[in-house]
């Protein structure tokens, strides 16, 4: 692994927030006294009752308990713009770029306001109030920032779900919340091509039931399906709706909002996200690590259906008054050079993307990215999966000519905000490591007894300590919640990730220790996959696992049984692919598919995951043990039909 090192720029340990001497003290401070260290950043929140108490956690096993700021009241809509209306009332809040370079929009504060309070309203005339939860099914157009804030400025809970998901995949999530409102538009669009999310929720809802309303934004006006008094016309709504609302007084751990995310086994996980520990958390992140300054225009290139959209695109950056770009497109659409051509277009400062992005956009070369210009860029930022040094110094050199700092931001849907991460003004950087813990945090690596590892290791990456972030609850599930994250090291909370920590105490996230893959950045769970898998009728049993992909950081490997009498050949390959796709969504199509007429098991009939991983990275040399297998003689075959030759 590359070693080199780029020490801060002498410019950034003048400017930034926070240089390397500011690190060392108030990283010390906030690990030993963190009620008085959070107890100030909370201030930098308007609280409606102030907070008296700041840290109240029990990670005590049948007892986990997180709690923050816990009498305090605040609105969180109110924190992202009604108070910025005195002071930034006309500068832009949000800078939306179309799918079409041809389209473009600002919205200042003020008309933020007006949108979110004129939402708010329209919300409440259909019911909705405190403690509901609101889906939310939504393209990158403003409207999914409105909607949010509306939802947080009346107390209701919002359930974001990515565009890209299944009428299947939303139907369960609308289910597990027990969502009576659904928010989306007519279609979206991206890189050209419509995607039919009205008849998606229309599908979505035949299935499921429950929803008395549908609020459906026009966005490229098609003619969609209409169902009388459920479904409204979001411009209607919101042109009757009074431009006046007052936010609602919230407590500090109200839920703020649900992220369904993927897990180890079953089906996702609502994640449950509070009020004021979340925001005083997304906010502050947001200041330091991206070093923003009044004036910055910031741009964080992720969907608003992952939590990086949610801390990262909205709450944070409105919270502090920011200027925050959403952008409805893709990369490569109509060109190669779209992100730099939108970075010089509006003058973009600090730009947050993907590992993923970076190696799909590094296949194409330098040109598309030096025909333009990106002098104003000044930070970049990866998030996602673990960037790998060549990547990384590709994006240094290129795309940020050999002058911006990268932070490579290490954190999860579970942890609401960013833990492991360089501050650009105080951490040396080395490509391919997130560095070290922002404020609060205290990373521990750990083996498989829970035996503590000190100095230089590698291990499982625990947290050993809570910060205001962290998710509260699994929705409806607190066992779960339990079982999930606090049982396999009690006390401290598991992350799922894998770690390594070098003789200068700088973290290497090595990837998932679970059975969670990540593919282009996107969660997925090999079970949700293999439970799709064996849903189609030609297939008896399925084993999914990850292998190293070039672009996608990860790829999906399926090992499928058919049932017998069935021949595999490459139709039935296109048609299982398909079958996933329309299942959960096209982020879970298998990229290889291996008809595997024996999996290999252990004597109590338990799929050894270990060796068909090994297979999948074609490394076969080093199965490890296979004589406990039921039947040894499968591995051979296995290792011949592989789809993985090198
Ligand atoms: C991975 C995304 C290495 C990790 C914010 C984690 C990373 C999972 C990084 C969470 C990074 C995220 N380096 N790995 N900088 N950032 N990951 O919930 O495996 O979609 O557990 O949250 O992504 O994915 P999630």
């Amino acid at each position: 692994m590359s070693e080199k090192l780029h020490p801060v720029p002498q410019e950034w340990a003048t400017r930034a927030h926070v240089d390397a001497a500011k690190y060392d003290a108030d990283y010390a401070r906030s690990i030993q006294d963190p009620d008085g260290f959070w107890g100030e950043v909370g201030k930098r929140l308007n609280w409606i009752t102030p907070f008296t108490k700041v840290k109240n956690v029990s990670y005590a096993p049948g007892n986990v308990s997180i709690k923050w700021y816990e009498d305090g009241a605040l609105n969180v809509a109110a924190n992202c713009v009604d108070r910025h209306l005195a002071t930034r009332g006309d500068q832009v809040a949000i800078l939306w770029e179309g799918d079409d370079p041809k389209d473009s929009k600002a919205i200042t504060y003020r008309e933020l306001h007006e949108q979110v309070c004129r939402f708010a309203n329209a919300l409440k005339s259909r019911g909705v109030k405190k403690g509901d939860r609101v889906t939310i099914y939504l393209p990158m157009i403003p409207e999914a920032a409105y909607a949010m804030l509306a939802c947080a400025r009346i107390g209701a809970v919002h359930s974001i779900v990515f565009g890209g998901f299944s009428p299947d995949s939303l139907a369960s999530r609308i289910e597990g919340c027990a969502s009576k409102v659904v928010i989306t538009a007519d279609e979206g669009l991206r890189g050209g091509r419509k995607v039919p999310l009205k008849a998606n929720t229309d599908a979505a809802i035949a299935k499921v039931g429950g929803v008395d309303t549908v609020f459906v934004v026009t966005r490229t006006g098609a003619d969609v399906a209409w169902t009388e008094g459920r479904d409204i016309r979001y411009e209607d709504a919101v042109a009757e709706a009074s431009p006046e609302h007052e936010p609602e007084a919230m407590n500090a751990e109200d839920p703020l909002f649900i992220l369904y995310t993927s897990g180890s086994t079953g089906q996702p996980k609502g994640v449950l996200h509070t009020t004021g520990g979340y925001l005083v958390y997304a906010s502050y992140t947001h200041q330091l690590i991206f070093d923003y300054h009044d004036g910055d225009i910031y741009w964080c290139t992720a969907d608003v259906g992952w939590v990086t959209g949610h801390s990262y695109i909205v709450y944070g950056p409105l919270a502090n008054g920011a200027t925050t770009l959403m952008f409805e497109g893709v990369p490569n659409y109509p060109s190669t050079s779209r992100f730099w051509e939108v970075v010089d277009k509006h003058k973009v400062n600090i730009f947050y993307t993907a590992p993923t992005a970076i190696r799909a956009l590094m296949g194409g070369g330098e040109e598309p990215v030096k025909k333009t210009s990106r002098a104003s860029l000044r930070l970049l930022g990866s998030v996602g999966e673990p960037i790998n040094p060549e990547a990384w110094e590709w994006y240094y050199r290129v795309v940020g000519d050999s002058r911006c700092p990268i932070v490579d931001t290490w954190w999860q849907t579970e942890t609401g905000g960013i833990l492991i991460t360089p501050l650009p003004g105080a951490t040396d950087l080395k490509p391919g490591s997130a560095t070290k813990p922002f404020f609060g945090v205290k990373p521990e690596l750990v083996d498989a007894e829970g035996k503590v590892l000190e100095g230089a290791a590698e291990g499982n990456l625990v947290i050993a300590d809570s910060w205001p972030g962290q998710m509260r609850t699994v929705y409806g599930d607190h066992k779960r919640f339990e079982d999930t994250y606090f049982s396999t090291y009690p006390n401290k909370y598991f992350t799922g990730d894998g770690c390594r920590r070098d003789a200068d105490g700088y973290y290497w996230i090595t990837g998932r220790v679970d059975d969670v893959i990540n593919v282009s950045g996107h969660r997925m769970g090999t079970a949700e996959v293999e439970s799709s898998l064996v849903a189609h009728e030609k297939v008896a049993e399925a084993a999914v696992v990850g292998y190293p992909h070039d672009v996608k950081g990860q790829g999906i490997y399926a090992y499928v049984t058919l049932n017998s009498g069935v021949e595999g050949d490459d139709a039935l390959r296109k048609e299982l692919v398909a079958w996933v796709r329309k299942d959960i969504g096209p982020i879970a199509a298998p990229d290889l598919i291996q008809f595997a007429p024996g999996l290999p098991k252990t004597r109590s009939g338990k799929i050894m995951r270990r060796i068909l991983r090994k297979i999948a990275e074609d490394d076969f040399g080093a199965l490890g043990d296979t004589s406990t297998l039921a039947d040894p003689g499968v591995v051979e075959d296995l290792i011949d039909q592989r789809q993985n030759k090198a």
